[in-house]
């Protein structure tokens, strides 16, 4: 997504300010993400799937939720050489499958080493399988505009695919 952007890393690791969301790093273990009004209609939608994803290792655990927040755990940083972490592909792809969750976002913002884990954050435009889209339908930036969309699977968004098109 395109913004204004205070990148979130180890430098200026207290806030980051985007397109949707403000988040911000509230202690060391705990991350808030406040929605813009007009994303407003996310929260339950990301606390919904983290719920879902919370008995697994490599999401965020969900700690708390405001008005226009969510608060989950701290899942590190992002890192240059991401490819080094494939191997913990599964972890993440599997419980996305067998729950029948699309993230559709899956790129190198989303995805942070916490102690050497491979974490997937954002679940801002994700669906369930039975759904054609989100409530506002996900801008073309996101589904494919940066070249991770599978172009065989014609809308149907394939996270596997776009896992290995950056990590593998
Ligand atoms: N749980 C977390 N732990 C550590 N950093 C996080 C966490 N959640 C978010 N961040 C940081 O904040 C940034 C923005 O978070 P997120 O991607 O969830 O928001 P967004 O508003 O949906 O952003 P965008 O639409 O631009 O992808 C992430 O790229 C990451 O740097
Ligand atoms: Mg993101």
């Amino acid at each position: 997504m395109t913004g204004e952007k205070e990148i979130f890393t180890s430098a200026n690791r207290e806030r980051w300010k985007g397109y949707i969301s403000t988040v911000t790093r509230i202690s060391k273990d705990t991350v808030r993400k406040q929605y813009r009004p007009v994303f407003l209609w996310m929260k339950e939608r990301e606390k919904h799937f983290l719920e879902i994803l919370s008995i697994y290792t490599h999401f965020p655990k969900l700690l708390g939720v405001g008005n226009d927040y969510i608060d989950m755990n701290y899942c590190g940083e992002k890192v240059n050489n991401i490819k080094k972490y494939k191997d913990q592909k599964d972890f993440i792809i599997m419980p996305l499958m067998v729950n029948k969750i699309i993230h559709r976002d899956i790129n190198k913002n989303n995805l942070l080493i916490l102690n050497g884990k491979l974490m997937l954050i954002d679940f801002s435009w994700a669906i369930s399988e039975y759904e054609k889209d989100t409530p506002i339908p996900a801008p073309r930036g996101v589904l494919g505009g940066i070249g991770y969309r599978p172009e065989s699977l014609q809308g149907i968004w394939d996270d596997n695919k776009a896992f290995d098109k950056i990590i593998v």
